[in-house]
């Protein structure tokens, strides 16, 4: 009889996996579930050394790790990004890596409206303003004034792949103007999206919003800076839902204390929490949400939905679903 298929989850934020433990179970699968984020490496070592599949959130993948593993062929990230597992290492002993990148694209793109409103709107700021003229008895609306009109405004997006694109075409009713920067979209997905593309410094100077759904990588990291800033509109906004890393922090708190720009919207952080000195804490033009953007309790129940398919495409040997080095794969496809 052919040996069990053997799925190791080495760490989850579920409450439990009694849904993915049930999935399994019918398809046959050997199926473990731990909390090894604090665990030491030998004893995710010891737990995981049989496994075919590796889930993992937290744990680090590390190449000695990789090293202890029997016959694993496949480690699927729980989430948008891969920076705990050693891609490279992964690629070099033949193990497939897969992550879940698309599980909360409604989720994000509706946070990069949320602050949108919030930033045009002044929303935090103006409970401030309620909350002072209660206290004084008489309406000062000064702090909040001016605002603009959203309808007719032009808003920049800084890369249109799943999520930007998302953006694109919720804002569509919005009665909004866009421009549209990603170098790196094929003509068909222009075409299909009915889009043109402009260069950054275009993008900067013409836009109202400029809102960020690049990845995180050498060309990106810090894109917004002093100089880019220096770009925008005195009465632009500027949205990050997208990586901390791709704005250079205080170059932004530097423009929002000279009003070089209008204000900005925030989810994401360099350090993660930030710290008690994040220069953006505290100034009434910069809108900060917790990195929360990717939640919401029908993003959750996506993302284990989608690992399942994962692991089940994986044993009827269609996958991978979402692949991170796919060249992996094609070799075990062509071998
Ligand atoms: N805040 C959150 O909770 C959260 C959740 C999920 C994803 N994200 C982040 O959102 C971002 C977008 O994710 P996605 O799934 O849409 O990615 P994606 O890969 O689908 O799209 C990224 C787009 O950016 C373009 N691009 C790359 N380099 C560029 C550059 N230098 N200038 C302009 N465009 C460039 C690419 O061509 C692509 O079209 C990522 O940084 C991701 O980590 C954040």
């Amino acid at each position: 009889m052919a040996e069990k298929i053997s799925v190791v989850v080495t760490d989850y934020i579920e409450t439990d996996l009694d849904w993915e433990a049930a999935e399994m179970a019918r398809r046959g699968v050997d199926f473990a579930c731990y909390q090894l984020k604090a665990a030491s490496e030998q004893e995710v070592a010891e737990k995981t050394r049989h496994a075919d599949v590796v889930v993992v959130n937290m744990v680090k993948i590390t190449p000695t790790l990789m090293d202890s593993w029997e016959k694993c062929k496949l480690v699927i990230r729980h989430g948008a990004g891969y920076d705990n597992v050693d891609v490279d290492a992964a690629t070099e002993r033949g193990i497939g890596v897969e992550y879940v990148p698309d599980y909360c694209m409604h989720e994000v793109a509706e946070q990069a409206l949320a602050l949108i409103f919030a930033c045009v709107r002044k929303v935090a700021w103006s409970r401030k303003v309620l909350d002072d003229s209660v206290a004084r008895g008489e309406w000062d609306f000064a702090p909040v004034i001016p605002m603009f009109r959203l309808d007719g405004a032009t808003v920049g997006i800084i890369g249109c792949g799943r999520i930007g694109s998302l953006t694109y075409h919720k804002l569509e009713h919005f009665g909004v103007k866009f421009l549209i920067c990603d170098p790196y979209l094929s003509d068909k997905r222009k075409a299909g999206l009915g889009i043109e593309t402009v260069d950054l410094k275009t993008l900067l100077n013409n836009s109202d919003i400029v809102t960020l759904h690049t990845p995180l990588n050498d060309e990106t990291r810090h894109i917004m800076n002093a100089e880019t800033i220096a770009m925008m509109k005195p009465s632009a906004y500027l949205i990050n839902t997208s990586r901390g890393g791709m704005v250079n922090v205080d170059d932004l708190a530097a423009a929002l204390k000279n009003n070089t720009i209008a204000g900005a919207g925030i989810d994401v952080y360099e350090k993660e929490p930030p710290s008690p000195d994040y220069p953006l804490l505290g100034l009434d033009n910069a809108v900060l949400t917790p990195h929360l953007s990717w939640y919401s309790k029908d993003a959750e129940q996506t993302i284990r939905e989608k690992i399942v398919q994962a692991i089940n495409m994986f044993i009827d040997g269609t996958g991978p679903r979402m692949p991170v080095n796919p060249e992996v794969f094609q070799t075990g496809k062509d071998g």
